[in-house]
């Protein structure tokens, strides 16, 4: 089976993986594909220790871990890895089962195409904090933009396959959805422009990013992934719900179900371990939109929850 999750930043957010219900699971059939920032290539010089052990580790998994870029990797390092062809599309290969899905690639995994672009801007260093000169090479990289040519490998790659695909992986949204996430905060680029057009011409079942560290359905056919491990097909709404790794957070406007109803909420308490007296799933104390109800707040279990809603 083939599962999808966010960012890993190196070390950081790399724990996830661990002691996970998902990842307890999975075998050497499996494929892990992180929507970029992955992270363990990061230092301007060469592998460090740090790098080195959680690379070993990943490679001696029972899956193959497979990863777009992101914004945070060091992209000269990143490149100077061997290519190789893999399901499809050419790879850089970190560790024999740890690959970087290069830009603008169409993979065939289990009999799934899978189009890969990974790229983002920085929003926490770099041009966008306006401090380019003292970061390039040191925790900043205009790689991280793709180029005219990776960009023109995947139109190319996606016109052949007859702009039809069943997945895409990228690190960023396209310009509108990135909108809906940020609320205008995050600026257009290069990369947001062009996965707009993809968006327009090419059709797809799923849409995979990370960049924005949450776990949301922007659309019907679109998630954004951070924490969550999800199979490839699913939304966040209809992964598994797993005890200790909530699907919602707080502040989150929210359907539930409720003594059958559907109604309306903020999410104003999230129990990843449940509550005192169950402790089967996560459960939410959510204070409901419409104030003349009896109880305002109401506490619900996750599969209660029918849907994030992006109306706040
Ligand atoms: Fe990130």
């Amino acid at each position: 089976m083939i599962y999808v999750t966010g960012d890993t930043h190196g070390s950081i957010d790399i724990r996830k993986l661990l002691d996970n219900e998902v990842t307890d699971q999975m075998t050497e059939k499996d494929t892990l594909i992180i929507c970029g920032d992955f992270g363990l290539v990061w230092n301007w010089k060469k592998e460090v220790h740090d790098e080195k052990k959680w690379l070993k580790w990943l490679d001696r998994r029972p899956w193959t871990t497979v990863f777009a870029d992101g914004n945070h990797e060091c992209f000269p390092r990143l490149y100077s890895y061997p290519v190789k062809e893999w399901n499809g599309g050419r790879v850089h290969v970190i560790r024999p089962k740890v690959l970087h899905l290069m830009r603008g690639e169409i993979f065939n995994i289990e009999g799934s195409s899978i189009f890969v672009m990974g790229g983002a801007s920085s929003h926490d260093r770099g041009p966008v904090k306006g401090n380019t000169d003292a970061v390039i090479g040191r925790g900043w990289w205009p790689e991280e933009l793709p180029s005219e040519e990776e960009m023109a490998n995947g139109l190319r790659n996606l016109e052949a396959h007859g702009n039809k695909v069943d997945y895409i992986i990228t690190h960023c949204l396209p310009t509108t959805y990135q909108d809906i996430v940020k609320r205008g905060e995050f600026k257009p680029d290069s990369i947001t422009d062009y996965l707009e057009e993809i968006q327009k011409t090419v059709s797809y079942r799923h849409w995979y990013s990370g960049h924005y560290h949450v776990n949301i359905d922007v659309g019907e056919n679109i998630t954004v992934v951070f924490s969550r491990i999800i199979q490839i097909g699913d939304a966040i709404s209809e992964s598994a719900t797993i005890l200790g790794s909530p699907k919602y957070r707080k502040q989150d406007a929210v359907l539930i179900e409720y003594e059958g109803e559907q109604l309306l909420g903020t999410v104003k308490d999230v129990m990843p371990w449940g509550t005192i007296l169950k402790h089967d799933e996560p459960y939410y104390d959510i204070e409901l939109f419409d104030t003349g109800r009896k109880k305002p707040v109401v506490t619900v279990r996750e599969t209660q929850v029918i849907e994030k809603s992006l109306i706040k």
